[in-house]
């Protein structure tokens, strides 16, 4: 327990409930890594399997271009799934899933590894090979993560879109990435209903070319279109002799790219994030272990979706990674009854519960009753990641869930840094609604315009010093848009988007996005995004998206557009472009309200104004107009 005198709200840490942590004491880590920042990282690396050891941990000869572990052979696949199979925890399990219909299924490491086998053949069948990549489109269900593996074992890089997302996002993600399999289910059940994937995939299909196969896993059952020739059951391919389970792990080069995952950026379309073998694979391990501090007989529950960078890396590889029991849930939170997830906690034993502030506080409008009718004295830890968490929310969850005794991992981190970065580890005191510290070693910092530290408690822009062995290596196919987007604004520093405020503690505050990202229920989008899908409609000239704070949500998308001359606007219109809006991006993208105008605030260089549309909305003073065009 810290003897340091903190300011404001504090939440000291009872060992008493939390047992021995692998450390006691964030000290030892901290004066490990300050005192040899690459010795530190090795000596996690060490702790996994390689083929061949590297040559140098950290290579910046080439910065910002950074390398990780160069010279060195492994393949991730190996360290989650075979070492394991090698150990007593062979029958350990690795999966454990419920369905939102209340369907059940476990596997165990063993078993992990022989359908990943078997499913990695039947990608080679369909002519898979290192480097290429594979698109993955499905709701939460264990075919998705076998589905990465087998990807990953093989050497193709996956690349999954979330089964929120609709045709054109999925389109545009099957174009950019080229890919030759897609591996989708016919649907994915949400919230009782079904989400017809196999049917979106079919539109976004008609307009992208490259793809080869459709490998299609049998999830809802209801009637889908199979064009002969492209398209094949899942199920059927695994009665094949061609789908044993034996099947040998490519050799992967440290640097060689294991996954993309698509994420939005301030302008244009989504960029693909590359992650490697690894440096992604030592930093998501050692960060879940000390964060989540990883036992053998934990039951871990990260709440997110496979789809999102949340659950690659603390779903599948970091859980997996450290030969943990992950638990996933296919469905709604709320389905049937605002308990579900407390009745999961309780039948599974869940220690470890990860999820989104958004999440926390759509259960919290239900009161306290339904999760205090379950028994959630399993849980030991409990996490968070996304956006800022509001002390209330924090409390809540502290408190009705936590029952007072499990300390908040509020987790800072983004798809491009693939791992933990602001975070605390659960021995630290913690701050309602701050994250903590970086994670030991890293060194961040908040700049001001020219790039120079504000003083405590002054709100800046969040940036980053050190590179890390999770950090992005580049944008798939576009590295100037790396360099620019990341590490242009700031001489060698990485730039997050971000701002934030440090206090005399040192405890970062992470405030949001300074950019044009909203964040919706914790998705990230960009508004460029919502206004491409916007004015693809044909009445449509012109639009722009900014968020507003929402209760639940943190922010809801609202919308301003320009109708084309001449077009009618009829009573249900507002409506019909919401659906259109769903149509193309997914349900998640759609504006909360949209507003019909004559023009829209510009600057002379043709950038749309955000700041007056939101004061607009929020019926605010948009303040200085000096550089309003119009
Ligand atoms: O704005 C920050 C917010 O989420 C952004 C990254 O989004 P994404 O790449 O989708 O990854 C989300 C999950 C890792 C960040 O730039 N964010 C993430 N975690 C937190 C957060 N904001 C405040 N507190 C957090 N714990």
């Amino acid at each position: 327990m810290s003897e340091q005198k903190l300011s404001g709200e504090v939440y000291y840490p009872s060992f008493e409930h939390l047992g021995e942590p692998h450390v006691r004491e964030r000290g030892e880590l901290q004066r490990e890594a300050e005192n040899d920042y690459e010795g530190f990282w090795a000596r996690h690396a060490e702790e996994l399997d390689w083929f061949e050891p590297w040559e140098k941990v950290l290579d910046d000869s080439q910065a910002p271009f950074y390398k990780w572990f160069t010279g060195a052979k492994t393949n991730i696949v190996y360290n989650c799934v075979d070492r394991h199979v090698l150990t007593p925890r062979r029958n350990k399990l690795a999966l454990i899933w419920e369905g939102e219909d209340g369907e059940f299924r476990s596997l165990s490491y063993f078993a992990l590894k022989r359908e990943v086998c078997k499913f990695a053949n039947i990608l080679k069948s369909l002519g898979v090979e290192k480097g290429d990549r594979v698109t993955l489109y499905m709701g939460r269900i264990p075919e998705l993560v076998l589905g990465m593996l087998a990807c990953a074992r093989i050497g193709a890089i996956h690349s999954v879109v979330y089964g929120g997302f609709s045709v054109e996002a999925l389109h545009e993600r099957l174009e950019d990435s080229q890919s030759k399999v897609l591996i989708v289910a016919d649907g994915a059940y949400q919230r009782g209903k079904i989400v017809p994937l196999k049917d979106i995939a079919d539109e976004a299909l008609q307009r992208a070319a490259t793809v080869q196969s459709v490998l299609v896993v049998k999830r809802t059952g209801q009637e889908v279109n199979m064009e002969q020739g492209r398209d094949l059951w899942f199920h059927d391919l695994m009665m094949l002799p061609i789908a044993t389970s034996q099947c040998n792990l490519e050799v992967m080069d440290a640097e060689d790219p294991l996954f993309m995952l698509y994420t939005s950026g301030t302008t244009g379309k989504p960029k693909a994030i590359l992650h490697t073998h690894g440096g992604y694979m030592v930093g998501t391990y050692t960060t879940l272990k000390y964060v989540f501090d990883m036992q053998d007989q934990d039951r871990y529950w990260c709440a997110a979706d496979p789809g999102w960078i949340t659950g690659h890396s603390y779903i599948v590889y970091g859980p997996l990674l450290n030969g943990a029991t992950s638990f996933m849930y296919e469905g709604a939170p709320t389905y049937p009854y605002p308990n579900r997830w407390w009745q999961m906690v309780e039948r599974y034993g869940i220690t470890i519960l990860y999820t989104a502030p958004t999440a926390i506080r759509g259960l919290m409008r239900f009161g306290d009753a339904w999760a205090e009718r379950h028994d959630l004295s399993t849980l030991r830890l409990l996490g968070s990641v996304g956006e800022p968490i509001n002390p209330e929310a924090w409390k809540w969850y502290h408190r009705v869930i936590g029952r007072e005794r499990c300390p908040i991992m509020d987790t800072w981190w983004q798809t491009e840094t693939g791992m933990f970065m602001i975070t605390p580890i659960p021995s630290d005191p913690l701050k309602p609604g701050s994250g903590g510290k970086p994670f030991p070693g890293l060194q961040m910092d908040i700049v001001n315009e020219e790039g120079k530290p504000v003083g405590a408690d002054e709100e800046g822009y969040l940036i980053i010093k050190t590179p890390w062995p999770a950090m992005l290596r580049t944008i798939y196919g576009d590295p100037d848009r790396y360099v620019e987007q990341y590490w242009k604004r700031f001489e060698g520093m990485y730039m997050t988007g971000d701002s934030a405020r440090r206090d005399a503690d040192g405890y970062y505050w992470v405030i949001g996005r300074v950019d044009d990202v909203i964040k919706v229920s914790g998705y990230r989008l960009g508004t460029a995004e919502i206004e491409s899908a916007l004015v693809s409609h044909p009445a449509v000239s012109e639009a722009a998206a900014i968020g507003l704070p929402h209760d639940v949500k943190g922010n809801v998308i609202h919308a301003f557009v320009i109708l084309k001359t001449g077009v009618e606007v009829h009573e249900h219109f507002e409506d019909e472009l919401k659906r259109h809006v769903g149509h193309e991006m997914g349900p998640i993208a759609k504006p909360q309200a949209i507003e019909f105008v004559d023009s829209l605030p510009k600057t002379r260089s043709g950038k749309i104004m955000r700041r007056v549309l939101r004061a607009r909305a929020l019926g605010e003073d948009p303040g200085n107009l000096a550089t309003l065009e119009d």
